[in-house]
């Protein structure tokens, strides 16, 4: 993407305390395509990760995140990454899909991450769609995420509805793990995994918006054209229960890496082209 020449970086540094003002942000990364945006969403939780042994991850299932969970696979595999001391939680769970139904979202993390690294069982939290008492699941759910401290940083995709987990249209930007009926939108988009659309679940089991604003750090990813809309109501429009993204506006600490396609909506992407130039380059003289 080009810059407008207005953009350009001025010759006087901005002292380095406002570093502050770029460490704790909205911050809009605009990559090529998928492979870059994957490679730099990696590169940010890999650096939670060597920061933080015992970091509390929230995950995202989807096609989104497919490309960033290679990437940490092969850094575990060539650059040590290790996920011994970590803990993950996960957004999401379909409701009364065994978790050995090869497109629950259990079956979906062992094959696409858990089996290739060295995460411990133990420490891996996804919600249970088969408990026989949601709303007790849920309470403990939420419980189990406070006592480990909270979720350092969450990973989001978002859906062409504006959703963050199965949080529709209409969720209460305050709610908790709860319980959700799914869309027609979202049921639609969900039967590409399925034989046919009359087998996806109409429920499922998700962290509320609430619970997802109380991680320290959220990345939210995008890629496609399909989802500019959504990216654009979200980071541009005005917070609302409508775009369930929209909360990112109100979460002091969020990355936001989009790929060009995802990024085409925006009205001010020149703009978060060169703060995010300008962070990388405060950064790099800060050593941070
Ligand atoms: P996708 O789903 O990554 O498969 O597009 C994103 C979402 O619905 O949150």
């Amino acid at each position: 993407m080009e810059l407008d020449s207005s953009f350009d970086i001025p010759p006087s540094s901005i002292p380095y305390y406002r570093v502050a003002e770029f460490a704790s942000n909205l911050r809009v990364i605009i990559e090529k395509d998928y492979a870059a945006m994957s490679r730099r969403a990696a590169g940010i939780i890999a650096k939670e990760i060597r920061s933080k042994p015992n970091a509390v991850l929230g995950l995202a299932t989807g096609s989104t995140p497919l490309g960033v969970y290679q990437e940490l696979i092969r850094m575990h595999e060539t650059e040590n990454l290790d996920f011994s001391g970590i803990r993950t939680f996960n957004l999401d769970e379909y409701y009364r899909l065994r978790p050995d139904h090869p497109e629950s979202y259990h079956s979906f993390m062992s094959k696409n991450l858990f089996e290739k690294i060295n995460v411990k069982p133990e420490n891996v939290s996804i919600p249970d769609g088969m408990a026989t008492d949601i709303g007790l699941f849920c309470e403990n759910y939420e419980k189990r995420i406070k006592d480990a401290g909270g979720i350092d940083i969450q990973l989001l995709g978002i859906g062409r509805d504006g959703h963050i987990g199965f949080n529709e249209p209409g969720s209460s930007l305050g709610s908790r793990t709860r319980l959700k009926t799914l869309t027609e939108e979202t049921i639609r988009d969900n039967a590409r995994f399925f034989d046919n659309e009359g087998e996806v679940p109409h429920f499922a089991v998700t962290m509320g918006v609430g619970t997802i604003l109380g991680a320290k750090k959220l990345l939210m990813l995008a890629s496609g054209s399909n989802k500019a809309r959504a990216v654009r109501d979200a980071i541009e429009g005005p917070v609302s229960a409508q775009v369930t993204a929209s909360v990112l506006q109100l979460h002091p600490n969020v990355f936001v890496v989009l790929d060009e396609e995802a990024a085409s909506m925006l009205s001010r992407s020149a703009y978060y082209v060169y703060v995010e130039r300008m962070a990388e380059k405060f950064e790099a003289e800060a050593g941070t």
